[in-house]
């Protein structure tokens, strides 16, 4: 039996059973002997400054042995640039337990630690704090009078780039429409909720087991920040239960988690809870306000794009907004603008597809109102306004099956047979609703190593320090392993989320798969050619003196391609190497694997959505029945793990159309919905039968397999969708996210 995998097949999830059967350990299942439990004790305030700390109390309670605050804390660094990680934002980085000064409300004040986590928690309800409170504004609307343009947008990429008269051509064209549109802020909640274990070492050695998306980010921050030497501190994260950008930067409980175990001299965890994972990144409430002008044909002659988010006060955080409706269509005179807002809260932070999730979403309502303004159906709107290279900068695209992905996604959906009119689809007393848009995101590819090493015995090793989020790298790395050095699943084990494997970085921009398995890739295509290199001083040779480019490899053997009796066992040439094992390490990068430079080629990922929805006319609570996603992303290397990430970002757009807000009480600054009680997230019966198809496009220059990346694309298009669909079933257009019930009860119909 053949059981080489193959680039393509639907392997199985590689690290599927480690996680059904419990045996894969998350960040706080380490137990080391002697090990401290840490509790967050959080500001209540959201601007001001700590004047006393009352510690007495806590400190009594049997089993807490310390309380850590920014007054007894060991010596932190001061300077900015100790504690920027590899995905900072421009500004001053949050510095936990630094001074007495209270940046939002949430921000941590001070650990208890304690024998147990009980009495850590006891400890940390009994602290008490005298606050000099300072005036805080929470509220995005209040900000805008503030907004501030981020320093970062001398930087072309977040830049909006404008061409022809935009403002002339709006007023020039038969068609023209306008509106704001916008989401509230949304908050990442992962299964596995942000925490992290902390073993300190004789000889100044620090391990952390740590919830996070990079590993390399997170050793070489604490390295930074409590002065130790880059290689005496290992992070590992082999298992993440989700993150969605929410552990790209280190977050504040791994600090935690260090400081009190080099201060204690002891193994502590420090974990968030659910409350404690809204005073962290979230996606920031968004404005974007659209104008176009089009002819009656719903050509566009002219967009102007508006976005508008909110930030921190000390960071500048900033992600690509309004350059995609600039960008996504042909269209001759377009403009667009960009600007931050500041407000007291924790810098927000990528949450899957930042900047397209919001941008995207936001702008493909806009095109379905314009479709309505001139009469054009939804479909054809976007293929008159299609465009063979990316319009903001006119560069060509390294490949774009939108047009097959739009004609698909139409024929599985039948989109044929909807009837255009609002109210006009029925089934018995409900309104039936059908809606589409595009996606559009970005295809990156990042510098990434990989190490392989095959053992005598046929095994296969294969080590990189990516982490693996839940979307599939290590069954990628396995399958690209497998299928380049022909050696079965069974005999491959995967090594990664370890800051001393070779050098990766953050999993994270859907770059995973094309960065890992290029790695992966070039390593194994290596150790292949030292294989062949080997079997060429084997006498007699055992595949007949084949040059490499005659060989292959399949089921655990090297063969002569066009007589595959002519093999030998990749066991026997390690044996006849007298080695124990043969091992290559490689670094896939942009600039040596001939990859088109990215300032001449656009690499985007595209997809079709089609939505339907259901809505009881007289109580409009909204189900989604139907979506179909056809999805345009160069080489999928595995349809089944693929389309797993592809319905995963359906599910948080669902989220993101119908119920996901973190809603704010200005008055305390604090987000109040803190629990899936208050802040919804879809749930099974929320999610209907979601389908995915995988258009072909074959794509040589996007990254060395011709891989994409899946792991946003299904969030970015999917909200426009079920929005556009709500419209169509009700003539109501809400253009505030997410789509309530109060807001369909709230609006006239139209
Ligand atoms: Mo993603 S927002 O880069 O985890």
């Amino acid at each position: 039996m053949n059981t080489t995998p193959r680039i393509g097949d639907p392997v199985n999830r590689f690290d599927g059973e480690a996680k059904v059967t419990g045996s894969a350990r998350y960040a706080a299942e380490h137990f080391p002997p002697g090990l401290l439990y840490g509790w967050i004790v959080s500001s209540p305030i959201a601007r001001g400054r700590v004047t006393g700390i009352e510690e007495a109390a806590a400190r009594a309670v049997s089993g807490v042995v310390a309380v850590i605050s920014h007054r007894n804390r060991r010596h932190l660094p001061w300077l900015d640039r100790s504690y920027k990680d590899e995905q900072a934002a421009s500004g001053s980085p949050f510095r936990p337990l630094f001074d007495d000064k209270i940046l939002f409300s949430g921000q941590p004040l001070a650990l208890v630690v304690a024998q147990t986590l009980e009495a850590a928690r006891d400890g940390a309800s009994l602290i008490g704090f005298s606050y000099e409170r300072a005036t805080h504004n929470t509220d995005f609307e209040r900000a805008l009078a503030e907004q501030f343009k981020p320093k970062s947008l001398r930087n072309k990429v977040l830049a909006p780039h404008s061409r022809g008269e935009p403002d002339q051509a709006i007023k020039r064209s038969p068609v023209r429409h306008s509106a704001t549109y916008r989401h509230g802020a949304q908050h990442h909640n992962p299964m596995e909720m942000h925490a992290a274990t902390a073993i300190w070492e004789p000889g100044d050695r620090l391990t952390v087991y740590d919830k996070t998306q990079g590993t390399q980010n997170v050793q070489s921050y604490l390295a930074k920040v409590f002065g130790l030497k880059e290689d005496h501190v290992r992070v590992r994260s082999e298992f993440v239960g989700g993150a969605f950008g929410s552990g790209l930067r280190p977050q504040y409980h791994v600090f935690l988690a260090a400081l009190a175990a080099i201060m204690l001299q002891r193994p502590v965890r420090v974990g968030m809870t659910r409350q404690q994972m809204f005073t962290h990144v979230y996606r920031p409430p968004a404005l974007l306000t659209v104008a176009l002008g089009a002819g009656s044909d719903g050509s566009l002659n002219a967009i102007i794009n508006t976005a508008t988010h909110t930030s921190s006060r000390f960071e500048r955080y900033t992600q690509i907004v309004a350059n995609w409706g600039l960008t996504h269509y042909k269209c001759p005179n377009a403009s667009g603008s960009y600007t931050l807002a500041p407000v007291d809260t924790c810098t927000p932070g990528d949450m899957r597809a930042p900047g397209a999730a919001t941008g995207v979403n936001l702008f493909e309502i806009a095109m379905d109102e314009l479709a309505y303004a001139s009469g054009v159906d939804p479909l054809a709107l976007r293929l008159v306004n299609y465009t063979d290279k990316d319009a903001m900068y006119g560069r060509p695209y390294t490949s774009k099956a939108l047009r097959e992905a739009l004609q698909a996604g139409a024929e599985r959906f039948g989109w044929a047979a909807r009837l255009p009119a609002p109210r006009s689809m029925h089934e018995g007393r409900e309104l039936v609703g059908w809606g589409m848009a595009t996606g559009v995101g970005e295809a990156p590819f990042e510098k990434t190593a990989a190490r392989v090493r095959l053992a005598a015995d046929g095994a296969l090793e294969v080590a990189c320090a990516m982490t693996d989020i839940g979307t599939g790298t290590a069954t990628v790395m396995a399958q690209v392993a497998g299928d380049t050095l022909g050696v079965p699943l069974e005999r491959i084990r995967v090594q990664l989320g370890d800051s001393a494997l070779p050098e990766a970085p953050v999993e994270g921009g859907s770059w995973g798969a094309a960065s890992a398995g290029a790695a992966v890739h070039q390593a194994c295509r290596t150790l292949a050619a030292q294989l062949h290199h080997i079997a060429g001083k084997m006498t007699p040779s055992p595949i007949a003196d084949a040059s490499f480019e005659e060989v292959e490899f399949d089921d655990g053997h090297m063969m002569v391609r066009s007589q595959p009796a002519q093999r030998v066992s990749l066991a026997n040439l390690v044996r006849a190497s007298g080695k124990d094992c043969i091992e290559a390490e490689q670094v896939a990068k942009p600039d040596l694997s001939g990859v088109a430079d990215k300032v001449l080629k656009a690499k985007y990922t595209h997809s079709a959505v089609f939505a339907e929805v259901k809505i009881d006319d007289e109580l409009p609570i909204v189900r989604v029945t139907r979506v179909v996603i056809a999805v345009a992303a160069g080489r999928i290397i595995n349809p089944k793990t693929a389309r797993s990430q592809v319905i995963g970002g359906a599910v948080m757009a669902i989220g993101m159309a119908l119920h996901e807000e973190a809603v704010m009480d200005h008055r305390l600054g604090r987000f109040m919905t803190h629990n899936f009680a208050d802040y919804h997230i879809p749930v099974n019966a929320d999610i209907p039968q979601i389908e995915v198809i995988f258009v072909d496009e074959p794509d040589t220059e996007v990254s060395p397999l011709g891989v994409k990346g899946v792991g946003e694309i299904g969030v970015v298009g999917t909200a426009a969708a079920v929005v556009n669909a709500i419209h169509h079933a009700t003539g109501q257009r809400v253009r505030s996210l997410p789509v309530t019930v109060d807001k369909l009860l709230g609006q006239a119909q139209a």
